[in-house]
């Protein structure tokens, strides 16, 4: 005990928290039970890639038939649930509740609803896991028709995972390629190890706790912007870097409000990871479609790109900091006309199946996590004299 040693965590900074067979995050490549992310997003679907994570090897045609058809099978939401989200329209207008935490609600009410709740047995979880997979991004398309004041978009059965959620946010069809660059952004938010969020997941279910509420903390935790959260807050900073220096993307105007950040001591949200020190793998895949999509879309949606990189650039190579996925994801998320405050969502929409596989995992090869801390706190004293 000393009352003079320091608060300052490590943030269990390089420590091993456990084993997992599910994903490995190393510098030298990303990798989801044996096969790495690039070659993932270039030749997998979300489905494929759900599957893979959640049963654990890669599907054959007919089971990933039967798998899709299942998910698009349990698209439809509870009426509670239904009736709870139409009730949040003031709370998501007056910001008492963003997008994230009508999320977490929700996929906690799902749980008061599921026939499995209280069942956390090997068959029940992967039940509950799918079921969840494919209604989260019906409350995300709820919640934008509510905010939007307008009526429900239903889910489209003749439409895939990626497509139909984004068609139940902006009312339209999406097209073919936006429909593949959303799909690629879920393979690759769906799986990174023991991240906060995950961790989180495994800490509640370690208690033996149920698949819904592990997931509701877990969705707790992913929308700050130190984590998921930063998605959207790359995004309202490249606004405030446009507003302050207006359209042109002039070089030496971003260099200044950059310093002037870097002065101000504040963390450039997109940038930076605790384990991809060099540069993040996923970057670099939605950076590149989501630039093509830009130059589809005009000029304006173009420029953010070139501002993006031209950010990009500067951080490089004044503080050897590096854009991690949640950088060109909100660009990307931007050009498509997905509203800000869904982005965080949408990533929720994709770790649903990185968190069931981690929540499957502990339950079926479980310990109680309880590490321990060191006190330093007051000397002892006694209470009364
Ligand atoms: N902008 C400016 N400086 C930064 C940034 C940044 N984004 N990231 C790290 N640094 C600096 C930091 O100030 C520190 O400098 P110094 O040693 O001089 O004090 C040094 O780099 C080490 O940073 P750290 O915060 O100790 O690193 P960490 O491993 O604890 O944090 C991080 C990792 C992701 C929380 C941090 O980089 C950060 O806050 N980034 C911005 C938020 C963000 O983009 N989060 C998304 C994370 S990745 C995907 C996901 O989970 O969604």
């Amino acid at each position: 005990m000393s009352a003079t040693a320091s608060l300052k965590n490590t943030g269990l900074e390089g420590v091993s928290a456990g084993n997992t067979a599910i994903c490995s995050v190393d510098q030298g490549a990303l990798i989801y039970r044996g096969y790495e992310i690039h070659d993932l997003a270039e030749n997998a679907t979300f489905e494929e890639v759900a599957f893979l994570l959640l049963i654990g090897h890669k599907p054959s045609a007919s089971e990933l038939e039967t798998f899709k058809s299942e998910l698009v099978g349990a698209r439809e939401l509870p009426e509670p649930v239904i009736a709870y989200l139409t009730s949040m329209r003031h709370a998501l207008d007056y910001r008492t509740a963003v997008p994230m935490d009508v999320l977490r609600t929700a996929v906690s009410m799902l749980g008061n609803l599921d026939k499995d709740s209280q069942d956390s047995s090997e068959e029940a979880n992967l039940r509950k896991a799918k079921r969840l997979t494919a209604q989260i991004p019906t409350v995300i398309g709820h919640m934008q028709n509510v905010i939007d004041g307008r009526e429900l978009v239903q889910p489209d059965a003749s439409m895939g995972h990626a497509q139909n959620l984004l068609y139940m946010i902006t009312r339209e069809k999406p097209s073919d390629e936006e429909a593949h660059v959303i799909d690629v952004s879920l393979t690759l938010y769906a799986e990174h190890d023991y991240n906060a969020s995950t961790f989180t997941s495994r800490v509640i279910s370690a208690t033996l706790s149920d698949m819904h509420g592990a997931v509701t903390g877990a969705i707790a935790a992913l929308k700050g912007p130190l984590h998921g959260g930063a998605n959207e807050a790359a995004m309202e900073m490249l606004k405030e870097i446009r507003g302050d220096i207006g359209p042109a993307n002039d070089t030496e105007q971003i260099r200044t409000w950059m310093h002037r950040a870097f002065q101000d001591k504040r963390k450039l949200m997109g940038f930076g990871h605790r384990v991809y020190k060099n540069g993040d793998h996923r970057a670099g895949i939605l950076h590149k479609l989501g630039h093509a999509v830009a130059d589809k879309k005009g000029s304006d949606a173009a420029k953010l790109f070139e501002l993006g990189e031209e950010v990009q650039r500067i951080m490089e190579t004044e503080k050897a900091i590096f854009p991690n996925v949640d950088f060109p994801c909100g660009m990307t998320y931007n050009v498509m006309g997905i509203p800000v405050p869904q982005y965080t969502p949408i990533f929720v929409a994709a770790r649903i199946t990185g968190w069931a596989a981690h929540i499957m995992e502990q339950h079926a090869n479980n310990r109680l996590i309880r590490p321990v801390s060191t006190y330093v706190g007051p000397e002892l004293m006694k209470w009364n004299g």
